[in-house]
């Protein structure tokens, strides 16, 4: 067995039980630190732009993500996909992805060191976090266009049976082992920003809003609905005009 192999069998369960005791700990121990900490209040222009383009890009290159890494090969296949059509819409829909979400983040970088009320907010934590951020989108660039010529090989019979095998608690760290660097690097770094994840504002992504879609604004309570004579509250009930 080689080193290669061992670290991709091994490593992503590591990172795995990071992110999983450290979303535990984080929990119990800094309830009220769980939040995106919100700059919204120092500067509005430069956020109005930059979040959505940096959230709405990188929802879509998770949407990618899932279909290339969970959904094998040979289900394409067979409901005649060619190899070479799924690589031309993954490279052009992940690109522009890509690109909208880094040029989102790096307005968002831009804004944190411009804007000074934004960098007095800013902690040495998310620094670190945006740095490791902006390196895993990079390097995931970096795939998709070196990828372009078919120089990086075909992910989809290296990377994602990997990805799949972790989950299924049978790690082919020798399948990881034999793609190109290009996806080494990345995915080493999307390793690095997983274990990070607990400890930094990114917490967050786990609390989305998801029952705001679902819930009305406010909750309004008609006093007609109460029975005569009886109070709501501690008001006393009103005679009316
Ligand atoms: C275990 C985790 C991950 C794996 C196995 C993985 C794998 C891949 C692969 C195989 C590609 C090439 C896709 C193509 O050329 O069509 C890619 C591209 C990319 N990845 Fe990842 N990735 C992971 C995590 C992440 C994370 C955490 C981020 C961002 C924070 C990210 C951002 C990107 C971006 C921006 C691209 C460029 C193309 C696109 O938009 O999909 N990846 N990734």
């Amino acid at each position: 067995m080689s080193a290669a192999e061992i670290y991709w069998d091994i490593v992503p369960y590591v990172v795995l039980a990071i992110v999983v005791i450290g979303t535990w700990w984080r929990y119990k121990y800094d309830k009220f630190g769980w939040t995106t900490r919100s700059s919204e209040l120092y500067e509005k222009r430069i956020l109005r732009v930059a979040s959505p383009l940096f959230h709405f890009g990188i929802l879509v290159v998770i949407v990618g993500h899932v279909i290339g890494l969970v959904i094998p090969e040979s289900w394409t296949d067979a409901i005649g996909i060619s190899e070479h059509a799924y690589h031309i819409q993954a490279g052009v829909l992940g690109a522009i992805a890509g690109v909208a979400t880094l040029v989102g983040a790096g307005l968002l970088v831009y804004r944190r060191r411009t804007r000074g009320p934004v960098f007095m907010a800013t902690t040495l934590n998310d620094k670190i976090m945006y740095l490791v951020l902006i390196a895993a989108i990079v390097a995931g660039l970096a795939t998709t266009f070196l990828g372009i010529d078919g120089s990086q090989g075909n992910y989809r019979e290296t990377v994602s049976p990997w990805f799949r095998s972790i989950w299924i608690l049978q790690p082919r760290g020798d399948l990881m082992a034999e793609a190109a660097l290009s996806y080494h690097v990345h995915v080493t770094i999307a390793l690095v920003l997983f274990a990070l994840w607990p400890f930094t504002r990114l917490v967050h992504v786990f609390s989305a809003p998801v029952a705001y879609l679902f819930r009305p604004y406010i909750v309004y309570r008609s006093r007609e609905d109460a029975r005569p004579g009886e109070l709501i509250g501690s008001e006393p009930r009103r005679r009316g005009w």
